[in-house]
């Protein structure tokens, strides 16, 4: 699943037996250049570290800054413990970032000084037929970012009354025409993978062709994973596990986290925002990683 080759292991010789990852981190100037005014010898959590791209460049700008790396993801533990296991910086966890205080605490590290949080899914979920995330290659319609941690997308447009999934579709992939989409995919029960999925969305509108099936499938993803609710309750706790200054960036895909994020900073009193409150990629890397498109860098300070 994981491509073999050669990787530059963060604090130490480049290794075989890594196995490195097809993910390009998006915006990692930036997100380095705001963290690295954080207290220096302090705790930065990296609540969802994915293939640890972040990681490995702020363990070079904070050479004094202990890690804690989060996901949810096993599989991205796995590569994260073979990259970073043995650096004595880093400690990883398989968790959600809605335990980061539990795992704070238990660690006995104290408050962090900064954090980020690099929402959304990496290239390597997405490039793996096997977990089903993409639109554009037949897999298994699995979606669960953890894959013991509930119902998968193919329960989901199997069995929910055709009004849930409307309402999915509509709330979570901002889709216009979700009853006649949601309509399309009762009528193909059972579906037995994405590429099923993928036919029956297409066929239910004359036009939308990629955007739309974009759309359909994010709205799987996040009401699988509960996406919007594990970030919510992220928000109202951070502010108890963050020391005063900590410098905290979000980077975020679509309006329904953003949103979220934005109010944090700047409504509820434990945070401001930084100035500039966002920052966007540049016309270079959007041409180098396509994913970084729609990527926008929300940096706030807890007070
Ligand atoms: C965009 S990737 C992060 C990539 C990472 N910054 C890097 O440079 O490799 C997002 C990661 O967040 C993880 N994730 C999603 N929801 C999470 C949650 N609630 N808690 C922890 N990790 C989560 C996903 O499994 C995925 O690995």
């Amino acid at each position: 699943m994981f491509a073999k080759r050669t990787a530059d292991r963060a604090g130490g010789e480049p290794s075989d037996d890594v196995r490195e990852e097809r993910h390009v981190p998006v915006m990692v100037r930036e997100v380095c250049g705001f963290l690295a005014g954080s207290r220096s010898d302090g705790l930065l959590v990296d609540g969802t570290a994915g293939m640890g791209g972040h990681l490995a460049a702020l363990l070079d700008v904070l050479p004094d800054m202990r890690f804690l790396a989060l996901d949810r993801d096993p599989n991205a533990v796995s590569v994260l413990r073979e990259r970073f296991g043995d650096h004595k910086r880093v400690i990883v966890r398989h968790a959600s970032y809605t335990s980061a205080q539990s795992v704070i605490e238990e660690i006995g590290l104290g408050r962090a000084s900064a954090a980020l949080f690099d929402l959304g899914l990496s290239s390597l979920q997405l490039d793996d037929p096997a977990r089903g995330f993409s639109h554009s290659m037949d897999g298994t319609l699995d979606m669960r970012f953890d894959p013991e941690d509930g119902p998968t997308a193919l329960e989901l447009v199997n069995t929910l009354p055709e009004k849930e999934l409307a309402d999915i579709i509509f709330r979570f992939g901002q889709e216009g025409r979700s009853r006649r989409i949601a309509a399309a995919i009762v009528n193909a029960r059972p579906v037995a993978g994405s590429r099923e999925l993928a036919d029956a969305v297409s066929s239910s509108v004359r036009s939308g062709g990629v955007k739309m099936l974009s759309r359909v499938f994010q709205a799987l993803r996040i009401a699988v994973n509960r996406e919007l609710e594990e970030l919510d309750i992220l928000l109202d706790g951070l502010a108890s596990w963050t020391e005063t200054d900590a410098r905290i960036a979000f980077i975020t895909f679509h309006s329904l986290e953003d949103r979220r994020v934005k109010v944090l900073f700047r409504d509820c009193g434990s945070f401001r925002q930084y100035s500039p409150k966002w920052l966007l990629p540049g016309d270079e890397e959007i041409r180098e990683n396509s994913r970084a498109r729609s990527a926008r860098l929300r940096m706030g300070l807890r007070t």
